[in-house]
């Protein structure tokens, strides 16, 4: 088990740097590790959120991990977008003037595939599509990706998470090799990350928040992470999620959504696992 760099850690920020030194726990052998990165919607500060050219910035940049979002249109398609409407990413109240306040679920697959999701972005990115999640699945594995993918908004579409599984193992994302270590699931709703872990326990899920650490060990029973917005994180809540057992082993803690260096080292001396971030290479170095 990798030493936890948490509590019981002393992280000292000299000068931009940061001095871990290892939790008095640690035995002989443990290794410390900086957090994984994480590119949050792809390298989502460079290239337009949650878009193919959004992933292929992170590979480019040398990033394995990427997040995203997945919600369901209304014939019933997975496509991966954040916001519950079309309208911040896409030229939707162009295309679709009368349709306000333009829902994902109330559009088809083939009414959002007609949509330009990267002239908001920039003009260099005009005519980037909203993906299919199949589409991100197969661009995610041509550049032998791995993902933390959220399910957003479950509470608007019954049933997302048979389907995502069932999508995901169609794309061969859900056998040993992937489940190993190169898939997250995550969501918002307590009750969406209970129903992966249900429908597929050797799935890696995590749990968007911070609840009380009273509660944690009720998540314990189907969350192996806790992935909290790291204003809410301290060292002490850091090292209560540490010494709990999740589904597959001792509890981790990623944080989000941490774009610049003083935060990526608090973050790295709280002993956080990862670090969420829409500048990917930012806090890279701020790590190194
Ligand atoms: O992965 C964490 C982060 O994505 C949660 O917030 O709103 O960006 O989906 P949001
Ligand atoms: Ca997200």
């Amino acid at each position: 088990m990798h030493a936890r760099v948490a509590a019981a850690t002393t992280a000292a920020l000299l000068g931009g740097a940061v001095l871990i030194l290892p939790s008095p726990h640690a035995k002989a052998g443990d290794r410390i590790t900086a957090p994984l990165v994480v590119s949050h919607r792809g390298a989502s500060a460079y290239a337009p959120e949650n878009t193919l050219a959004a992933i292929d910035h992170a590979a480019a940049l040398g990033f394995d991990w990427v997040e995203n979002d997945v919600q369901r249109t209304r014939d019933g398609r997975l496509v991966v977008l954040h916001d519950a409407s079309l309208a911040r990413t896409t030229d939707v109240a162009k295309v679709y003037p009368g349709r306000s306040p333009w829902k994902v679920k109330d559009f088809t697959a083939a009414e959002i595939a007609r949509l330009d999701a990267g002239s908001w972005f920039g003009p260099r990115f005009a005519g980037a599509r909203v993906p299919t999640l199949r589409e991100y699945m197969e661009g995610v594995s041509r550049n032998h990706q791995k993902l933390v993918l959220e399910i957003k908004n479950p509470e608007l579409y019954p049933g997302i998470e048979r389907q995502t599984l069932r999508l995901l193992s169609n794309e061969g994302w859900l056998d040993p090799v992937h489940l190993r270590n190169r898939l997250i699931v995550q969501s918002f709703s307590a009750a969406s990350v209970r129903t992966v872990h249900d429908l597929r326990p050797g799935i890696t899920t995590a749990f968007l928040g911070t609840p009380p650490v009273a509660q944690l060990p009720r998540y314990a029973r189907f969350a192996d992470q806790i992935n909290a917005d790291h204003r809410s994180l301290s060292a002490g809540y850091v090292s209560a999620v540490h010494a709990l057992h999740g589904p597959h082993g001792p509890m981790k803690v990623f944080a989000w959504t941490v774009d610049d260096a003083a935060t990526a080292r608090r973050m790295a001396g709280f002993g956080t696992d990862g670090v969420i971030t829409n500048v990917p290479d930012v806090i890279r170095r701020a790590l190194r």
